[in-house]
């Protein structure tokens, strides 16, 4: 099988980038980690490229130009944001055509930005959940992939509801990354391309 080639953004902890490695390893998955960014030289998650033995770069000047030169050299084909807190440009989105995915904690289009579950809580909401998107240059914004429901409980607090949501991300961004690939392999032989 042929696999897409990813490349995974971080700034912290990376547990989201971690059940992607272990999901990439299945053999039946349809992609790969091939390269590991991260922005921040402290970046917990940095650990799981070590652990995994798999290329990881730490861009802290220059950062588009730098990484556009990484995509390029390790032939990268999606580009998976995890926790990653810098903003991309949209000249930089447009040149790597779109194909960036990002894994939100909230009910797209439902409240992007930080601070989410604080306001869904202030808010009084029933449901709340995670989102994975297509990257479209504004925040939190672009073509829903998948999303995943959990239900508030009376008591939830930040930190619970921070808990909850993200057991669920780690299941929906391996999910969706599949999701998309499906999508990409069909649209190849759409145009007449290999797969
Ligand atoms: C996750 O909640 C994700 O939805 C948000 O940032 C958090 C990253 O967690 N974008 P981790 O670094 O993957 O553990």
């Amino acid at each position: 099988m042929i696999k897409e080639r990813l490349c995974v953004l971080i700034s912290g902890r990376g547990s989201n980038l971690l059940s992607i490695i272990k999901s990439c390893r299945g053999k039946d998955f349809p992609a790969k980690v091939k390269l590991i960014v991260s922005n921040n030289p402290n970046a917990f998650g940095l650990r799981y490229a070590k652990q995994y033995k798999i290329p990881f770069k730490v861009i802290t000047k220059n950062f588009e130009n730098t990484l556009l030169k990484q995509l390029q050299k390790n032939q990268i084909e999606i580009l998976c944001l995890a926790g990653f807190m810098k903003v991309l440009s949209k000249n930089f989105i447009d040149l790597f055509f779109n194909m960036i995915l990002n894994i939100h904690p909230s009910l797209l289009p439902k409240y992007k930005g930080l601070n989410t579950h604080k306001r869904v809580l202030n808010n009084k909401e029933k449901e709340s959940g995670c989102t994975v998107h297509r990257v479209d240059g504004k925040i939190d914004s672009g073509e829903i992939i998948l999303q995943s429901k959990v239900k508030i409980a009376k008591n939830e607090t930040e930190a619970s509801l921070e808990n909850k949501i993200l057991k669920k991300e780690w299941t929906l961004y391996p999910r969706a990354i599949k999701k998309y690939c499906k999508e990409i392999k069909r649209y190849y032989w759409k145009i007449g391309g290999t797969a």
